[in-house]
C-alpha cells in the first residue's frame, strides 16, 4: 500500500472525527508524542462539527494509506490569509514525518488555492513541545492570547490557566 493525498468529502466526516479525537485526546495506551489528553477532557470534535467545515474557502486535506485516513489538516481562507488547524496524525504513525508533510501540503494549498499572504494557526499554552515544532517550521507567536473557548464544544480544560496562543507565518 502507498500513501495518497486527497481532499476530504462529507462521507469522510466520521473517520476524520475519530482520527482527530484519537490524536488530540488519546488514551494513555495509544498516545503519540504530543497531545492534549492531560490538559482537556472530552472530545476535540464530532462528525457534525467536521461536516460544518465543508463550505466555500474551507477544505480538509487527507493523507490515506490504502482505505484508511492516517493524517488530516483543515485549511480555511480568512480575509487575505489562511487558517490552518486540526492537524492530526494517527498516534501509531507519529514521528515518521507525516505531520510535517501535511503541514507543508496545507501551506502549499493555502498559497496556491486561497492566495494566502499569511498563514495563521493557534496552539494551546502548556504545549511547549508543539510550539517548538511549529517554530521550527517558521511560525512565530503573534502575541495574541485568547481565552479557551469553553462553549465551542471542543472539550473542557482540566488544568488551570490554559489559553490559546496565535501563531503566524509569511509564506515564502
Ligand atoms: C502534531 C502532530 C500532527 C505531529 O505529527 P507527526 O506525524 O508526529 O509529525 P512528524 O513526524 O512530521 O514530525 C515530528 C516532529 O516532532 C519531533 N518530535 C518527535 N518526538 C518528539 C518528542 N517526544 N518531543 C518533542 N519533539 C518530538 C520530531 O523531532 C519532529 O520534529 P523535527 O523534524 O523538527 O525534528 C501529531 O503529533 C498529532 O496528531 N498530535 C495530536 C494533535 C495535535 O496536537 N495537533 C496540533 C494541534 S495545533
Amino acid at each position: 500500500m502507498s500513501f495518497e493525498l486527497r481532499i476530504a468529502g462529507e462521507a469522510d466526516a466520521q473517520e476524520i472525527a475519530t482520527l482527530v479525537n484519537r490524536a488530540y485526546r488519546p488514551s494513555p495506551q495509544e498516545a503519540g508524542w504530543t497531545h492534549e489528553a492531560d490538559l482537556i477532557a472530552g472530545e476535540r470534535t464530532t462528525a457534525e462539527q467536521v461536516l460544518s467545515l465543508f463550505h466555500e474557502q474551507s477544505t480538509i486535506l487527507l493523507l490515506c494509506l490504502g482505505p484508511k485516513i492516517v493524517a488530516c489538516v483543515h485549511v480555511e481562507g480568512v480575509q487575505s490569509g489562511a487558517y490552518i488547524g486540526m492537524l492530526a496524525t494517527n498516534p501509531a504513525m507519529q514521528a515518521q514525518g507525516l505531520g510535517k508533510r501535511m503541514l507543508l501540503h496545507a501551506e502549499a494549498y493555502a498559497t496556491e488555492h486561497l492566495k494566502a499572504s499569511v498563514l495563521n494557526m493557534s496552539v494551546l499554552s502548556s504545549r511547549p513541545e508543539l510550539l517548538a515544532f511549529y517554530e521550527r517550521r517558521g511560525y512565530v507567536l503573534t502575541g495574541k492570547v485568547e481565552e479557551y473557548p469553553l462553549s465551542a464544544g471542543v472539550g473542557l480544560p482540566i488544568v488551570e490557566g490554559i489559553h490559546v496562543l496565535s501563531l503566524a507565518k509569511t509564506p515564502a
